[in-house]
């Protein structure tokens, strides 16, 4: 076991800590620093409720340990909001795209991501021409590259479209 100093930057604002190096950034975002948007859901990479923007790239903060991000830009749904909700935040209101909201935060993140990389034309498994650098985001899209966010209440049938919108 070995204890380590670290800055934390999540969303916007800076935490110095020390952890174990062991701690994971999910647990550290929640359990030290009480920042608890994003979720605990499996603990394991399976549901994508701890996902956050790190450096601007999704990832699952279950499977990311603290000591690596250090310094590093981390965005929580939380940060998405810059004095009003983010487009996706505001599409998955106006779609009532949540039952018990629990998997929300992560998916909105992970929506935001994965735009972005459409945007900067990274193709999915179901890009049907992946030397384009332009995708239709049409639910077999949407569908593909949000599959690492699962939703127990199974509100996809409204977190699609509430992603299509924003896409338009
Ligand atoms: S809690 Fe991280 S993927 Fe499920
Ligand atoms: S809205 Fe309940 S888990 Fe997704």
């Amino acid at each position: 076991m070995m204890d380590i100093e670290i800055t934390l930057c999540v969303d916007g604002s800076e935490h110095r800590l020390t952890v174990d190096t062991r701690t994971t950034l999910l647990d550290a975002l929640r359990e030290r620093l009480g920042i608890t948007s994003a979720k605990k859901g499996c603990d394991h990479g399976q549901c994508g409720a701890c996902t956050v923007l790190l450096d601007g790239r999704r990832a699952v903060s279950c499977l990311a340990l603290a000591v690596a991000y250090d310094k590093a830009d981390i965005v929580t749904a939380n940060g998405l909001s810059n004095g009003k909700l983010h487009p996706v935040q505001q599409a998955f209101i106006k779609h009532d795209a949540f039952q018990c909201g629990y998997c929300t935060p992560g998916q909105i993140v992970s929506a935001v991501g994965m735009l972005q990389e459409a945007a900067s034309g990274w193709p999915s498994v179901v890009s049907r021409d992946i030397s384009s650098d332009e995708f239709t985001l049409d639910d077999a899209e949407i569908g593909e590259r949000m599959s690492g966010n699962l939703c127990r209440c199974a509100a996809y049938a409204n977190i699609v479209p509430a992603i299509a919108e924003v896409t338009e």
